[in-house]
């Protein structure tokens, strides 16, 4: 081998499974209070949230009234935020007219993908929307919304794992880790 080949990033745990256990059931609890009569849609924003989703419904008790799917994102293939954020899968309007929403994020960064998310769901008229989000990094926050439901707050470092990737490497990690050089 040349010395061509690049440095393999660095991954340093940041919270282990116990912890994201820890905060997954603790949200699910918040949930299922709040949610105590009501049956909610909960919509899982694509592809990021798809490990914390499937994690957080097997712990709430609450009778759900669907789980939907949408696309939204600003990431392209690098660590920092295009400043655009794309909607490429749209869920059925039907699926959330008059209905309680609540929409789960991997994290909440910038804010951008999250407030189109939000604008976008609020155009289709539900009756409620909130957000809860299994991440928070507030350092980086350029539009301001409102994380009704916060797992863990995270420092301004990039994080993998948990369904969070990196160029769509790391998804499957059980635990959380920052990519350092
Ligand atoms: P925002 O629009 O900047 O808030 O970014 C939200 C989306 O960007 C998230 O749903 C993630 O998919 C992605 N993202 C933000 N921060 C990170 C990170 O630290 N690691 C990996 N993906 C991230
Ligand atoms: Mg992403």
């Amino acid at each position: 081998m040349t010395g061509s080949k690049q440095m393999e990033p660095k991954l340093v745990p940041l919270f282990d499974k116990t912890e994201v256990a820890g905060a997954v059931q603790r949200l699910a609890g918040q949930l299922d209070h709040d949610y105590r009569n009501r049956s909610p849609v909960l919509v899982g924003v694509l592809k990021g949230s798809f490990i914390f989703l499937a994690d957080l419904v097997r712990q709430m008790k609450t009778p759900l009234q669907s789980i939907e799917f949408l696309r939204i994102s600003s990431y392209g293939a690098s660590t920092v935020s295009s400043g655009e954020a794309k909607i490429s899968l749209e869920l059925p309007p039907s699926s959330i007219l008059g209905l309680d929403v609540v929409v789960v994020e991997d994290i909440v960064d910038t804010g951008i993908t999250t407030s189109a998310a939000l604008s976008y769901l609020k155009g289709h008229r539900p009756a409620s929307v909130s957000l809860c989000a299994l991440l928070d990094k507030p350092s980086r926050r350029q539009v301001s919304v409102q994380v009704d439901y916060v797992g863990l707050t995270v420092p301004d470092r990039f994080i993998v794992g948990y369904g969070i990737d990196l160029d769509q490497k790391y998804r499957q990690l059980p635990a959380i880790y920052t990519l350092e050089e």
